[in-house]
């Protein structure tokens, strides 16, 4: 299975968005990853949706929007609309997940699943033939410092669901993805990597995306 990196844009520095976004262009990207908050999911608002119309102008990578909000439903078309190439919802979201996933399928984009921390993947387990991508929480949304490795556990059980059920998800990691931590999540099975600070925070940011290629290439 090919590896994938998603650098999050969300700490990026408005001034040099437009060089990462060249940069990763030239490192041959799938896509970035765009965190939209409501202030009411979680503390902090994020982006909106003409933020990623003017990305989907700007750029041909994939966008990969994550919404750490209560209610989704109202906000999929919008997006959709503004270019998103995938959106994914949170399991403890305000909304039905079998309608809203539903939803997002029948709008041609790729659906997925966020778990935060302290849910388990056998909480969506008669979801995972429907969607394209489970996003395993390593930290809470919003918040940075704990202690991410043991998330690998989750990464293993929804591998070897997928394994035993044949089914075709792919597994994905977000939050406090560095190069020392990569390493646990690739050997756990885990096929995407969204990683935010650590590359476009960094003075070095193309330094450290090639870090984690590294890692992926050789996986
Ligand atoms: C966490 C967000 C992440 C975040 C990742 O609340 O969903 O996508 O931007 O950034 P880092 O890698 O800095 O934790
Ligand atoms: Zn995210």
């Amino acid at each position: 299975m090919t590896h994938h990196i998603f650098p999050s844009i969300l700490d990026a520095d408005p001034k040099i968005l437009n060089d990462l976004l060249r940069m990763f262009e030239m490192q041959h990207l799938k896509g970035i990853h765009i965190d939209i908050m409501d202030g009411n999911y979680v503390p902090s608002f994020g982006f909106n949706e003409r933020f990623v119309k003017w990305l989907s102008r700007e750029t041909n990578l994939y966008l990969d929007l994550h919404l750490m909000v209560s209610s989704p439903e109202k906000y999929v078309d919008k997006f959709v609309e503004a270019g998103a190439s995938a959106i994914t919802v949170h399991s403890d979201c305000n909304e039905d997940l079998y309608y809203l996933i539903t939803k997002i399928n029948s709008l041609g984009i790729d659906s997925g699943i966020a778990l935060n921390p302290g849910f388990s993947p056998e909480s969506i387990k008669y979801l995972l033939p429907l969607i394209r991508r489970v996003l395993v929480m390593t930290t809470c949304p919003g918040r940075v410092g704990q202690n991410i490795s043991i998330m690998s556990q989750k990464v293993n059980w929804l591998d070897k669901k997928r394994k035993n059920g044949n089914l075709n998800y792919r597994i994905a990691v977000d939050g406090g993805i560095t190069s020392s931590n990569i390493q646990t999540f690739m050997c756990a099975n885990c096929d995407d990597f969204v990683s935010g600070s650590y590359i476009v925070k960094s003075k070095t940011p193309r330094e450290n995306l090639k870090k984690l290629l590294r890692v992926t290439d050789n996986g």
